[in-house]
C-alpha cells in the first residue's frame, strides 16, 4: 500500500487493518476450496447445504455489490450472476440445479474483485458515509466471508470421504472447571453503539436489568450429555418440549448429530475421523430441542440472551460492559479456541485467561451456545445497511446462538455478537451451558 506521511495515522492503521483480516478469510476461503477436488467443489454434501462453489462465488459477489459498486462506485464485474448469488432468490437445495460459475471461474471471479478492492482501499478515506466510517463496510465484508468461511466447514462435516482438513488438537485443560457461577442482580448494557464493526442487530446498546441468576461455569460437555443419552433421554418425552418431541420422533434421534457407536461405546465423526469422545470436550452437533430437553433433565433450563450476554461482558468491579469476558482486548489464541486454528472445540479448563471476572470459562470460541431467545430486535434497532442482513429473521422462528466456536474467525465474535438458527438445526458447531434462577439462599 502506499504510504502518505500527511495522512493520519489512524487511517493507515485501519487501512492495514482491513487488508490483514480480508486477506485471513480469502487465506481460509482458499484452504476449504483447495482441500477438495472439482467434483466435491460442485457436488452437494447436504440439501441445507450450499455447494462450495456457491459459497466461494456468493462470497466474491457480495464483496463487489458492497465494496466494488456501492463504497467504490465502480463498473460492475459481473453484472450477470447477481441473480445466482443473491441467498433470498435461491435456497440452498435448489442450488446446485443453478448455472454456476465453475470451479476456475468462480477463483477467477472472487481473485479479480479482490484486486478491485485493494485498489479501492489504497488511498481510501473514510469519510462521508455512515457505510464507510470506521472501514465498516469492509470490516462488514470480511466478517460476511468469514462466515461462510464457516458454513464451509460445516459442509466439510457433513461431507462423506477420506479426511481432508487437518490441524493440531487444542490445548489440553490446565485448570479444573465445574459447577456453576452466581451472577448477581442488576443493570448492565446489552449490545453496543460504539464498537465500530458491530452489526445492525448487535445495536443500541440499552440498559437491561436482570434478577440473580446461576450459570454454568463451562459449556455442558461430551460426558455430561452422555449421562443424558444413557439415562433414556431421548426416549423420555417429559424432557422436550411440544415440537421438540415431535421433531425427535419424526426425525429418530437418538444422539448428537455424528455421534456414532463403536460396539457399545460412543464416538465421534470429525472431518472424516473417527474417534471415541472426548468426555471433557463441549458437546458438539446438538440442536435448540436437545439442549432444551437436557437442560430440563439437568433440572435447569437454557440461559436467556441477556443472562448469557451479562456474564459474558459484565465487569463488576467498574460495573461496565466489556467487549469479551477478558477485558476489550481482541482473542488472542491464550484466550480461546477460534478461528479454525484447531477443527474441534477444546477441553473445559484450556482458557483460564479467557475467563470472566467472575470465573465463568470459554464463553467465546470451542462451541456457539444456544440461548432460550428469539431473535428480535433491540429496542431502538433499525436496519443497516440493509434490511435483509438481519431484520427479515426477526420473529418466533430462529433462537439466538452466542460466542462464536472453533470454526469462527475472531473478526466475526465479540461479546455482543449474535448468530441465529432454527431449533431443529445441528450441523452448526453448536452446543450450550445451562443455567437456572438463584435461590433465595444462594442471595441473601
Ligand atoms: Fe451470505
Amino acid at each position: 500500500m502506499t504510504h502518505l506521511s500527511q495522512e493520519s495515522e489512524p487511517t493507515e492503521v485501519l487501512r492495514d487493518r482491513i487488508a490483514a483480516v480480508l486477506g485471513r478469510a480469502r487465506d481460509r476461503s482458499i484452504r476449504l476450496t483447495e482441500a477438495v477436488d472439482d467434483d466435491d467443489l460442485v457436488r452437494q454434501h447436504s440439501p441445507i447445504m450450499s455447494p462450495l462453489v456457491w459459497d466461494l462465488a456468493h462470497v466474491g459477489n457480495q464483496e463487489e455489490l458492497w465494496l466494488v459498486r456501492d463504497v467504490g462506485g465502480r463498473d460492475p464485474v459481473r453484472r450477470d450472476i447477481d441473480e445466482l448469488y443473491d441467498a433470498f432468490k435461491h435456497p440452498r437445495k435448489d442450488r446446485p440445479a443453478l448455472p454456476l460459475l465453475g470451479p476456475v471461474e468462480a477463483r477467477s471471479y472472487v481473485a479479480t474483485v479482490r484486486d478491485k478492492v485493494f485498489d479501492l482501499l489504497d488511498g481510501f478515506r473514510f469519510d462521508g458515509r455512515r457505510l464507510v466510517a470506521d472501514g465498516f463496510a469492509f470490516g462488514m465484508i470480511a466478517q460476511h466471508e468469514q462466515q461462510h468461511d464457516e458454513t464451509m466447514l460445516a459442509t466439510h462435516q457433513l461431507r462423506a470421504g477420506p479426511p481432508v482438513l487437518s490441524a493440531p488438537p487444542p490445548p489440553a485443560a490446565v485448570v479444573p472447571v465445574t459447577g456453576e457461577v452466581l451472577i448477581p442482580a442488576g443493570p448492565f448494557v446489552m449490545g453496543t453503539s460504539t464498537d465500530p464493526w458491530a452489526l445492525d442487530n448487535e445495536r443500541p446498546g440499552h440498559l437491561v436489568d436482570l434478577p440473580a441468576y446461576v450459570l454454568d461455569a463451562a459449556p455442558v460437555t461430551n460426558a455430561e450429555y452422555l449421562a443424558f443419552v444413557a439415562d433414556g433421554g431421548y426416549a423420555e418425552p417429559r424432557w422436550w418440549s411440544g415440537p421438540g418431541w415431535r421433531y425427535r420422533s419424526a426425525e429418530g434421534l437418538s444422539a448428537p448429530m455424528h455421534w456414532q457407536r463403536d460396539g457399545g461405546d460412543w464416538g465421534y465423526r470429525r472431518f472424516g475421523r473417527f474417534a471415541p469422545l472426548v468426555p471433557d470436550e463441549p458437546v458438539v452437533h446438538v440442536g435448540y430441542h436437545e439442549a432444551e430437553a437436557y437442560a430440563a433433565w439437568a433440572g435447569k433450563r437454557l440461559p436467556t440472551e441477556a443472562e448469557w450476554e451479562k456474564a459474558a461482558r459484565w465487569d463488576p468491579v467498574s460495573g461496565r460492559s466489556r467487549r469479551y469476558p477478558w477485558g476489550d482486548e481482541d482473542p488472542t489464541p491464550e484466550h480461546a479456541n477460534l478461528g479454525q486454528r484447531h477443527l474441534a472445540p477444546a477441553p473445559v479448563g484450556a482458557y483460564p485467561a479467557g475467563a470472566s471476572p467472575l470465573g465463568v470459562h470459554q464463553l467465546i470460541g470451542d462451541v456457539w451456545e444456544w440461548t432460550s431467545s428469539p431473535f428480535q430486535g433491540y429496542p431502538g434497532f433499525t436496519a443497516f445497511p440493509y434490511r435483509e442482513y438481519s431484520e427479515v429473521f426477526f420473529g418466533s422462528d430462529h433462537r439466538v446462538l452466542r460466542g462464536g466456536s472453533f470454526g469462527t474467525d475472531p473478526v466475526a465474535c465479540r461479546g455482543t455478537f449474535r448468530n441465529w438458527d432454527l431449533p431443529i438445526r445441528r450441523q452448526i458447531f453448536s452446543g450450550f451451558r445451562c443455567a437456572r434462577d438463584a435461590r433465595p439462599d444462594e442471595v441473601a
